[in-house]
C-alpha cells in the first residue's frame, strides 16, 4: 500500500470507531482542528499518563504544573515571539497554494536522501551478506555526489535563513528548480514572514482592551513560574519542571491530519542547570527521551535523530527525534539547549531578578535550560499509524488490527458473556464489576464472538475474556489474546493478574 493512502485509511479507521473526529463536523467541519472521540480521549489521555509518570513521578527533581493559556502580552516580547515567531512563506501563483518556504526546500532534500537509499538498497541487492553499506557510503560516487548536494544546499538554507536573507531564500528555491507540488509550476512570489501568533482582545469595553496572544508554546508558563516553583518546592538545581497544555500556532501550512494543526497540544519539560553542564545534560536528556519513545515497542527503526541546521534563537544545540509517520520521517519530538535566553530575556522585561543561588559553589546565577518537548497529537498519530495494520487470516478473511502497546489501549479487556440468557451475562457483569476499578472495561454481547473479536482488534484492546456455560460450573473463562489470536481457559480468580501483567504501564516505566 501507498503511505499516503495508508494516511487515508488511518484518518478514516479514527472516525469510524471514535479516535478523532474532524472539528465541527455538521458545518462542514474546520480546517486544520480535529475532536478526540470517545476512544482517542482514552488513548491520549494514557500517553499524557506515561509521560507525566516517566517525567515527573520517575524523576525526584522534576515536578509538574498546569499554567494558564494566557499570559502578560510583555511575556511574548520577552521570549521574542513577538518579533521572530515567524514563517518564511511563498505563494505558487498558478495553484495560489501557501507554502513554508523552508519545508519546501527540505522536503527536495528528503528527494535526494531518498535517491542515496535507493542506491545503497541496489548496493545491497549486489553484494548481498558482503555488503559493507558504511565503505559503501564512503566511496560510491552516486552517493558522494548527492551527500555533497545535499550539504551545499543546507549550507545555503542556513545561511539565508539565519541572516533573514529572504531574497536568497527565494533565490535558493529557483536555482532548485524546486516546483508546486500542486500545479507543477515554478512561478513563485517572493518570500515573506508570517508571525504564527493567534492574538485576542483582553477586556469587553472598546479603546479599554488589550492585545494578548494564546500562547503558542507550554514553555513559558514554566520559564514566568522559575521561582515561585523553585522557592515553594525547595528545588535544588539541576531541577525540572514539566507540564502538559494546548498550544496555538496560525500555521500556513497546516496538513497531514492531526500532524500539524492550528489547536494542538505539547508536553514539555524544562531542566535547569548549572551554566557551562548544560550540553553535558543535553546528551542525557537526548538519550533518556530515545529511550522513552523506543520502550513502547513501536519498532526502533523507526526513529532518527535529526540535529537543527538553523537553530532558533534561543538555543546552542537542538535536535528533533524524527518519527517514520505514514507521510515519511518527521519531527516529533525537540531536544533543545536553551541557554540562559529565556530567563535573562524574563529578568530584563520584567525587572525582577530570576537567579538560583547554588550552595555548593557560593554563586548566584541564571540557570542554563535543557528543554524536551513533545507534541501530543504527533504522538497519537506516531503510536495510531504504526499500530494500524490490515491482516489475512487463514479462513481467507482479514482482520483490520491496532497493535497498540497494551499499556495505552483505550480499553484493557472486552467482558463478552457467549450468549443472552442461561445467567451468562449476570456471571459477565460479576467479573467486570470486579475488574473495571483496575482496568478500562467494555461490555459487548451484541453479535457472533467472531464479530466481537473483530471490533475488539479493530479498537486495540489486548484482551477478550469469554464467559460460556462452563464458566458457570468450573468458574473458568477463555482470555483471547489480540495480537496472537490464541485463547487460553484461565481460572476467574486469575483474571486480574494476566491482565495486570500485560498491560500495566509499570513495565514501560521500570
Ligand atoms: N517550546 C519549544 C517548542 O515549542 P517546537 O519544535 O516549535 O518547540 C515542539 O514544538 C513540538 O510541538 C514539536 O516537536 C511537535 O511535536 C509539536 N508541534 C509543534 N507545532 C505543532 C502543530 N502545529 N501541530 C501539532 N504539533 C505541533
Amino acid at each position: 500500500m501507498q503511505k499516503e493512502d495508508n494516511l487515508k485509511e488511518i484518518i478514516s479507521h479514527a472516525k469510524e470507531y471514535g479516535f478523532v473526529f474532524p472539528s465541527s463536523e455538521i458545518y462542514d467541519g474546520l480546517s486544520a482542528t480535529y475532536d478526540y472521540g470517545q476512544l482517542g480521549s482514552e488513548l491520549k489521555n494514557n500517553i499524557k499518563a506515561y509521560w507525566w509518570k516517566s517525567m515527573v513521578q520517575m524523576h525526584e527533581n522534576i515536578v509538574g504544573i498546569d499554567s494558564a493559556i494566557f499570559m502578560h502580552p510583555t511575556t511574548w516580547k520577552a521570549s521574542g515571539h513577538v518579533d521572530a515567531f515567524n514563517d518564511p512563506l511563498i505563494d505558487n501563483k498558478d495553484s495560489k497554494k501557501r507554502y513554508r518556504a523552508d519545508v519546501l526546500i527540505e522536503d527536495h532534500i528528503e528527494k535526494i536522501r531518498q535517491k542515496i537509499d535507493k542506491e545503497v538498497e541496489k548496493g545491497l541487492k549486489r553484494f548481498g551478506d558482503a555488503f559493507n553499506e558504511a565503505e559503501f557510503r564512503a566511496t560510491n560516487p552516486n552517493v558522494l555526489r548527492n551527500a555533497e548536494k545535499i550539504k551545499e544546499i543546507e549550507d545555503r538554507m542556513r545561511e539565508t535563513l539565519e541572516n533573514n536573507d529572504l531574497e536568497g531564500v527565494y533565490q535558493l528555491i529557483i536555482d532548485l528548480e524546486i516546483s508546486c507540488p500542486l500545479s507543477g509550476s515554478k512561478n513563485w512570489t517572493e518570500v515573506r514572514q508570517f508571525n504564527l501568533m493567534f492574538s485576542t482582545e483582553l477586556g469587553s469595553v472598546s479603546g479599554e482592551s488589550a492585545k494578548i496572544y494564546l500562547r503558542p508554546e507550554t514553555a513559558q508558563g514554566i520559564f514566568v513560574n522559575f521561582l515561585n516553583v523553585q522557592k515553594s518546592g525547595r528545588m535544588k538545581i539541576p531541577f525540572g519542571i514539566a507540564q502538559i497544555g494546548k498550544a496555538f500556532r496560525n500555521e500556513i501550512v497546516a496538513r497531514q491530519f492531526i500532524f500539524r494543526m492550528r489547536e494542538f497540544e505539547q508536553m514539555e519539560m524544562q531542566f535547569f542547570v548549572r551554566p557551562g553542564e548544560e550540553l553535558k545534560w543535553y546528551e542525557y536528556w537526548k538519550d533518556i527521551r530515545i529511550k522513552w519513545h523506543k520502550k513502547l515497542g513501536l519498532g526502533d527503526e523507526n526513529y532518527r535523530f535529526h540535529d537543527h541546521i538553523k537553530l532558533a534563537h534561543y538555543a546552542n544545540a537542538a535536535s528533533d527525534i524524527e518519527f517514520d509517520f505514514p507521510m515519511g520521517f518527521k519531527e516529533l519530538e525537540g531536544i533543545h539547549s536553551r541557554t540562559d535566553f529565556d530567563l535573562k530575556q524574563h529578568e530584563e522585561f520584567s525587572g525582577k531578578k530570576l537567579q538560583y543561588f547554588d550552595p555548593e559553589i557560593n554563586e548566584n546565577y541564571v540557570p542554563y535550560v535543557i528543554e524536551t518537548s513533545i507534541g501530543l497529537d504527533r504522538m497519537f498519530l506516531a503510536v495510531l499509524s504504526s499500530s494500524y495494520k490490515t491482516e489475512q487470516l487463514e479462513n481467507d478473511t482479514e482482520r483490520a488490527v491496532l497493535s497498540l502497546p497494551p499499556a495505552l489501549a483505550p480499553y484493557k479487556v472486552a467482558i463478552m458473556p457467549l450468549t443472552r440468557k442461561d445467567g451468562l451475562p449476570e456471571k459477565a457483569r460479576e467479573i467486570m464489576d470486579a475488574l473495571k476499578f483496575d482496568f478500562n472495561c467494555q461490555y459487548d454481547e451484541k453479535d457472533s464472538p467472531g464479530k466481537r473479536y473483530r471490533r475488539q482488534d479493530a479498537i486495540g484492546t489486548p484482551y477478550c475474556v469469554m464467559i460460556d456455560h462452563q464458566t458457570l460450573e468450573d468458574n473458568t473463562v477463555t482470555v483471547r489474546d489480540r495480537d496472537t489470536m490464541k485463547q487460553d481457559r484461565v481460572s476467574v480468580d486469575a483474571l486480574h493478574a494476566i491482565i495486570a501483567e500485560k498491560v500495566s504501564l509499570t513495565h514501560l516505566l521500570k
